[in-house]
């Protein structure tokens, strides 16, 4: 079966940012069940060796707020054919109690690093004409949102970064693609759902299906668009948040 064998992992190797919780860890057990040799990173150790040790993978801790330590990921890891650029933090509060370190580091982690991430790693892929980029946007790239002004502007720069990069990186045969979920209870959302002006009842009756996403459908859709199965996929900014972005 064609689509089986497109699902199929088996002899490439995975680059996962921000494995050891979340989206990332969700994906990384994914892509191990299709045969997948991983390369996880992420800035918490303990739970990144925890999640190496069980999917049989290499581990690095790297900070993706800091090019240098991006640099030295990027050198460390080795001919890699898939990247999953997810690592990212959010800050939600309203941008008037929002401080200017906060606007800085959420620009630092969600954008600068996850560029960076690209050209370092994407560099090696257009070299030998092959591979697949893929970075987490988010649906409020598409819609904005309260106490996400800061955090919408990085992930709609994401998704503009995918577009561009598609068209420079296309003819050496390399896809940039972009997932934008929507809500999905992770420790992410889950905390910033404890802050003050939390939204998560009120945005709720906006998602027509009713309810939030889970990591592992997430997980799905990130393993289908990096797969061969999506190979005519490019520039593109699939969002799956269960119709939130409709109104
Ligand atoms: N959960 C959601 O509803 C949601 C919705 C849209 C987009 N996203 C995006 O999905 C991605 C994953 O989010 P999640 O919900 O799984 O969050 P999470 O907090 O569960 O996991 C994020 C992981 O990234 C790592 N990380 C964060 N900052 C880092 C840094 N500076 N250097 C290295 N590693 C770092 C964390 O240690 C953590 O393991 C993020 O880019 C987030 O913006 C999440």
């Amino acid at each position: 079966m064609t689509f089986a064998r497109d699902l199929d992992f088996s002899g490439k190797t995975v680059l996962v940012t921000g494995a050891a919780n979340g989206f990332g860890a969700a994906t990384s057990k994914l892509l191990f069940e299709h045969g997948a040799r991983l390369v996880l990173a992420d800035r918490e150790e303990e739970s990144l060796n925890r999640i190496a040790r069980e999917l049989n993978a290499t581990a690095h801790v790297y900070e993706q707020s800091d090019p240098a330590s991006i640099q030295r990921l990027a050198s460390a890891v080795g001919e890699i054919d898939i990247l999953i650029n997810n690592a990212g933090i959010l800050v939600a509060k309203p941008l008037l109690e929002t401080s200017i370190e906060d606007i800085q580091q959420l620009i630092n982690v969600d954008f600068v690093g996850a560029a960076v991430m690209m050209k370092l790693i994407g560099a090696g892929m257009v070299k030998r004409q092959r591979g697949v980029v893929l970075s987490i946007g988010s649906q409020t790239a598409f819609c904005g949102g309260e106490n996400r002004a800061i955090y919408a502007a990085a992930k709609a720069a994401i998704s503009q970064l995918t577009r561009s990069l598609a068209v420079e990186w296309g003819s050496s045969g390399v896809r940039v693609v972009c997932l934008a979920p929507g809500r999905a209870l992770t420790r992410m959302t889950m905390t910033s759902t404890a802050l003050p002006g939390s939204t998560l009842d009120r945005g709720l009756s906006r998602v027509p299906l009713g309810r939030w996403g889970t990591p592992e459908e997430i997980a799905k859709m990130i393993v289908f668009l990096v797969s061969d199965a999506a190979s005519y996929v490019t520039g593109e900014t699939v969002i799956a948040d269960g119709g939130y972005v409709l109104g």
